[in-house]
């Protein structure tokens, strides 16, 4: 399969159309940025990290939790060919403990342990900062119906079941993360986008210390150790 036309170029990855109407390939680079796109940098290595955890997260999930993804095949190191979706422009967010905009937004202790996770949904807007909204807004927007909204709930709670479970294993708590989902020609809605640590808040569970973007977005140091720490962990 090759790369034809570039669709679309995102903060983080590059989409290209294929000779199948279908299909598209993705590829990851190493750009990060944060705070809707003020905080610009580069994470060396990154792309290749985020496409293979993405990839390999993304077939557990299909084959193991009953959750459909957009991953077909992993070409290379950094990229991989998807089926080709519309997507829902929901940012939808699963919580288990609380941490960044949950603690900033409502005074909780980062760190703090909710009895049963949260999700709850951005709107996809870079212009609108992607403002938190609820399922009544989402419906008189017109960005998805009633069940379609159920069924992206439903999957996100897999998702999070999964992959609490994948991680515990492996000594890493998932705190929180963020899905995309798509619509495929017939309207069937799909995992999209991609989980790596960009999308997810990981910490040790033993020691606590944080790995994942949130070391870039807060200068903390070590970015590259801690994509390398918790890839490693991946295959452990
Ligand atoms: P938040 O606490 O800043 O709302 O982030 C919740 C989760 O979503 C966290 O795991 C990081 C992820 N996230 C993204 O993937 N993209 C984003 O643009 C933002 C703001 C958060």
């Amino acid at each position: 399969m090759e790369k034809k036309k570039q669709l679309y170029e995102g903060k983080a990855k590059k989409v290209y159309e294929t000779d199948d109407p279908n299909l598209l390939i993705v590829s990851y680079k190493d750009d990060a940025t944060a705070f809707n796109g003020l905080k610009k940098g580069t994470i060396a290595g990154k792309g290749v990290i985020n496409n293979q955890m993405s990839n390999f997260l993304m077939k557990k999930l299909q084959e193991e939790a009953g959750v459909p993804t957009h991953f077909v095949e992993e070409l290379n190191e950094r990229e991989t060919v998807v089926k080709r979706v519309s997507i829902v422009p929901l940012e939808v967010i699963v919580r288990n403990i609380a941490a960044g905009s949950f603690a900033k937004n409502y005074g909780a202790v980062e760190g703090t342990v909710f009895a049963e996770p949260t999700v709850e949904f951005s709107y996809k807007n870079d212009e609108l900062g992607d403002p938190l909204l609820n399922d009544s807004h989402a419906l008189a927007l017109g960005l998805a119906t009633k069940e379609e909204l159920a069924l992206i709930k439903t999957y996100a709670l897999k998702v999070n079941d999964f992959l609490k479970a994948f991680w515990l294993e492996r000594g890493v708590t998932i705190v929180d993360f963020k899905l995309e989902f798509g619509r495929q020609s017939d309207g069937t809605i799909i995992l999209a986008d991609e989980i790596s640590p960009d999308t997810c808040r990981l910490w040790d569970t033993a020691t606590g210390k944080k790995l994942d973007k949130d070391r870039f977005r807060r200068d903390l140091g070590g970015v590259e150790e801690a994509y390398e720490e918790v890839m490693g962990r991946l295959k452990s």
